[in-house]
């Protein structure tokens, strides 16, 4: 299946939005174009490079089997994935953000206050741990999306999610009570890229991150529309 061009995964969401900007920046134009709506390789402008759309959940094996040359992926599913292996890392500087815990106004995170918390989170590993490091012993509820639903329906004590601008849970009337970790976007290249492939990954990155800033222009737009 390898093709001379550098694979480059990418979840969807906004990962994808911050990647495209990043890259857009450094004259390469990552938007997808109709004929490539449902591709599950999509040409960029750069003609050694093919963008693949993919879910972040499914980046580890992407890179552990090789598919992907490059993967950008957020902090907080690298911290989450237990067994991630890869070559090198770079990061992005982009998608700041924090994985906190959430609650009720008024809620605390204490073992004094719940001893045995139930915790509503994407992120089961990151949130067993740092409640454990509370003295707390969790119960703890894995979810898919729309996490901050299982405090608004009393189906969970906290929520352990990412908050970005903060929207959402003023938007639902919640509290961010502790902040995890903070986080960002981080460029992965698969450790089965070596030799030449390995270097144009890269020359890649490093023309996209160590580029001077006034050296740095919007890309050409794309000969058709682009839709995503
Ligand atoms: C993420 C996260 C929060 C929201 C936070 O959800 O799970 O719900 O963004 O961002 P904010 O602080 O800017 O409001 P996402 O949009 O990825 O959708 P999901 O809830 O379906 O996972």
């Amino acid at each position: 299946m390898k093709t001379d061009k550098l694979i480059l995964g990418v979840p969807k969401g906004r990962v994808m939005n911050d990647t495209r900007r990043l890259f857009n920046r450094c004259g390469i134009d990552l938007s997808i174009s109709r004929k490539d709506e449902r591709a599950i390789f999509a040409d960029t402008s750069r003609a050694d490079l093919t963008l693949c759309p993919v879910r972040s959940s499914d980046i580890p094996l992407l890179l552990e089997e090789g598919v992907l040359d490059i993967a950008v992926l957020g902090g907080d599913v690298i911290a989450e994935a237990a067994n991630l292996s890869f070559g090198s890392k770079r990061d992005l500087d982009i998608c700041k953000c924090r994985l906190s815990v959430i609650g009720l106004p008024g809620a605390f995170v204490s073992r004094t206050y719940i001893r045995r918390p139930r915790v509503a989170t994407k992120y089961p590993r990151i949130a067993r741990e740092y409640f454990e490091r509370q003295g707390c012993a969790p119960d703890i509820v894995k979810m898919y999306g729309s996490v901050e639903l299982a405090l608004l329906a009393g189906m969970a004590h906290f929520v352990v999610d990412i908050v970005d601008t903060g929207a959402t849970i003023a938007r639902n009337n919640l509290r961010e009570l502790e902040v995890i970790q903070k986080t960002g976007a981080i460029a992965l290249i698969s450790h089965r890229t070596t030799g030449a492939r390995r270097q144009r990954c890269h020359d890649l990155l490093s023309h996209i991150l160590d580029a001077p800033h006034s050296l740095r222009r919007s890309a050409p737009a794309m000969s058709e529309e682009a839709i995503l």
